[in-house]
Parts: structure tokens; sequence; C-alpha cells
């Protein structure tokens, strides 16, 4: 049988109980489902469910995360700004201002083939002044498709649209195109023609009862008075993990099959 490689792409992982899930379940998960490789969103996996540290990325990879992606809550731990200065194992969207620490695309090598992820970040209905994630993306193929055919992007993006208009430029020319940053895990996967997998969102791991994984009167009161408050991250069952596991032919970095994940979980995550 022509070989494939198989990588479990997860969602935002929130805070501690994120964190206690991806621990938890990774190993299992990866036998289970015969993946080769997991990339996962931190961009919400520090203790306050805003920001990643150093630590923490080290934890996901001794768990087996091959690399962590992330979003506009990059900078909300600034412990993090000097480990993107020398680093690749974590990456940030790509269409920050090259001034910012960290880059937005990286490669690694799952059996003997080099896997690139990208991230990105969309402006609709977040920060406009971010560059064109569109025109940042056809940057940086160039310079991709002289080492992989296989790219993943992580597009980190409020609004369908955008995540779809991305996916219809890019077919044929990535592995795939999946969505994060809204924290629900959509029934929407698909392979476009040209060869590439595409979900709207990845979901999350974090507390099933929550509002994106945080408290939700908190959340209401914020609605409702209009005042911000810190998020605090909820610990209690029941759990969701999510995100999809995509096959890939490695010698055309085309996708061949993308499959939804749902890991539930309603057992009190220990010591968290
Ligand atoms: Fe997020
Ligand atoms: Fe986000």
């Amino acid at each position: 049988m022509t070989q494939v490689l198989r990588v479990l792409m997860l969602g935002d992982s929130i805070g501690k109980t994120g964190r206690a899930l991806f621990a938890r379940h990774i190993q299992s998960l990866k036998a289970e489902y015969s993946v080769d490789a997991v990339i996962v969103n931190g961009e919400n996996s520090s203790d306050k469910g805003v920001g990643i540290t150093p630590e923490i990325v080290a934890f996901f990879k001794k768990h087996g995360a091959d690399i962590v992606t992330s979003g506009n809550h990059i900078w909300d731990d600034i412990s993090i700004l000097p480990y993107l200065e020398k680093n690749t194992d974590l990456i940030r969207p790509a269409n920050f201002p090259a001034s910012c620490p960290g880059v937005g695309m990286t490669f690694f090598t799952c059996k003997g083939f080099q896997v690139g992820v990208m991230n990105l970040m969309g402006r609709v209905f977040m920060r406009p002044t971010l560059d064109c994630p569109f025109k940042e993306a056809e940057r940086l193929l160039k310079r991709s498709i002289e080492i992989t055919p296989i790219m993943l992007v992580d597009f980190h993006a409020e609004a369908t649209s955008e995540k779809l208009g991305l996916t219809y430029f890019l077919e044929g020319k990535v592995t795939a195109v999946v969505g994060t940053h809204t924290h629900t895990l959509t029934n929407d996967a698909r392979i476009l023609p040209g060869g590439t997998a595409y979900v709207t969102d990845l979901g999350m791991s974090g507390s099933l009862h929550s509002v994106i994984g945080f408290d939700a009167p908190l959340f209401v009161q914020g609605f409702i008075t209009a005042m911000g408050s810190d998020p605090h991250v909820v610990t209690a069952p029941p759990y969701i993990m999510t995100g999809v596991i995509i096959t890939i032919d490695p010698l055309t970095g085309k996708a061949l099959t993308i499959e939804n994940l749902i890991k539930h979980d309603n057992q009190p995550l220990e010591g968290i």
C-alpha cells in the first residue's frame, strides 16, 4: 500500500483544562486513529486562558505535539516573546508585521517527509490592520514549495466566509486549511477538487458547559454591562476535545481524507 501520513490537528486548548486533556488522551488517540503527527493550537493554553508560555510549549511537545500554532492571543503572556525569537516549534500568525518576534511558517519531519505548517490570522471582525493573509500565504508558498508539497494552514479567523475564501484561493496549492479561533468544531469538513482539505473550525479542548471554554456567568455579565473582566477557565467535567484527522499523500501533498475527531470525557481531571 502506498505510504500515507495521518495528521491530527486540534483546536484551541483552553487553560489547565485543555492541557490536562491533551496529556490524558493524546497517546491513546494517536494509537487508536493511527496518527503520525499532532498539531495543536496553544493560544489559550496559559492558566489564565489567554497566551502561552515556554513551559507550556515544552509540555505539549513532551506529550506528543509536533508543532504548536497560535492566534490573536499569542502576545498575552509576554514570557513567550524571547522564546518566539529563538524557536520555530511554536508559530504565530504570519501576517503580523515583520517586526513582531517569531515566524508564521515552520517545517518538521514525519516518517521521513518534510511537513510544512503555516499560521495566518483573519481580518474580518478581527484586527483589520494586519497584513493581507492571502498575499502573505502566496509569498510564503513560493518558499515552501522548494522544500515540500505538504502544507497545513491554521487560519485563525472569525468569519466563515474569510476562511472559505482563503481556502478556495489556496486550493490545489496547500494540503489543508483548517480554521481556529471560534472554539467550536464545525460539521463541514470537505476535500476540494484540487486536493485541499478544509474545515471551518477545529473547535477546542476544554469544559463543555462554558462559553468557548470560559465561565458562562462572567461572559454573560460582560455582554450585559459592556465592561470587560478577566476570563476564568472552567475546569469541571464534562469535557470535550475536538479537531480533525487528515490523511495525506506525501508525494503530492494532496489530502486524501479529512474526518472530524470528537473525544468526550466525563472523568474529573486530577490536580487542575
Ligand atoms: Fe482561541
Ligand atoms: Fe483566537
